[in-house]
């Protein structure tokens, strides 16, 4: 059962016990014939999705999601919201997010100080640099202006970030911003290949990153190692996260 969970994205499963701890709540009140309240009712089912998250492995923040889940829903229910706002609240989280409950690499943001830190790793001559994940596309408009002489390309997967990113630089000629996913980007075409994306990734990515980057280019992770590599470098930058460049010189 344990491994079954675990071949699922955590929102999956989540939604899975969610609905087991709802069905079996439901099926021992008609069993005892027992009467609750909705908001009785919702607190059960979340006290018993939140154990069944915690027996499954799930990470503590899940747990907590859990727990509440189902009262909120009827909390916000009392409250007459028109169904539309909902609608329109998760649209806008679906071209936000996109693919993130199955990634788990969600939209955060490089800072401007990690922007300048990537100016020191940029090759002397021309040459190729790809942002994997490139979100609203800062780090790209950025160096594209700072070192025109390079040409700079990013992949994003969800739309709102792209869309944004596209119209950022659009007017840049040396830079470009593709849909899809990074993992069907060929890296033997680039010099520089950066990604700030999360834990989940980091591995899969090493061994993608060996396979295809040629002999004497660079890879950078922001703020994410990779197990059992140590980095060539480490770059540690001043903003209000702490992040840390790490460098592997191919
Ligand atoms: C942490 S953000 C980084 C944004 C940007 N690179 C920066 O440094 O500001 C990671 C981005 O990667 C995107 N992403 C996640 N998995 C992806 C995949 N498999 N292919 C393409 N983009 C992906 C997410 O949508 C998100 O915008």
């Amino acid at each position: 059962m344990r491994s079954l969970l675990r071949n699922n994205p955590p929102a999956v499963t989540a939604l899975l016990l969610q609905f087991t701890a709802c069905a079996l709540v439901l099926f021992s009140l008609r069993l005892s014939g027992l009467q609750t309240t909705p908001l009785t009712f919702a607190l059960l089912c979340g006290l018993l999705a939140a154990i069944f998250s915690y027996f499954a492995g799930l990470a503590r923040w899940w747990q907590v999601i859990q727990l509440i889940f189902a009262p909120a829903i009827v909390l916000m229910l009392t409250l007459a919201i028109p169904p539309g706002f909902f609608l329109a609240a998760f649209l806008t989280m679906l071209v936000m997010y996109w693919s993130t409950y199955q990634t788990q690499v969600p939209l955060y943001l490089s800072s401007n100080k990690v922007w300048r830190a990537l100016e020191g790793l940029l090759p002397e001559q021309s040459f190729r640099f790809i942002d994997l994940g490139s979100g609203l596309g800062g780090v790209l408009t950025h160096l594209a202006r700072i070192r025109p002489d390079g040409h700079y390309s990013g992949i994003e997967s969800a739309p709102l970030p792209l869309l944004w990113s596209w119209l950022r630089s659009r007017h840049l000629r040396n830079c470009e911003v593709h849909w899809g996913s990074l993992w069907d980007c060929d890296l033997g075409e680039y010099d520089v290949v950066f990604a700030y994306l999360s834990p989940v990734p980091m591995e899969k990515l090493w061994h993608k990153a060996r396979a295809e980057m040629r002999h004497g280019t660079v890879f950078i992770s922001s703020t994410f190692a990779i197990p059992d590599q140590e980095p060539d470098e480490r770059i540690s930058v001043d903003d209000l996260h702490h992040s840390t460049l790490l460098v592997w010189r191919m």
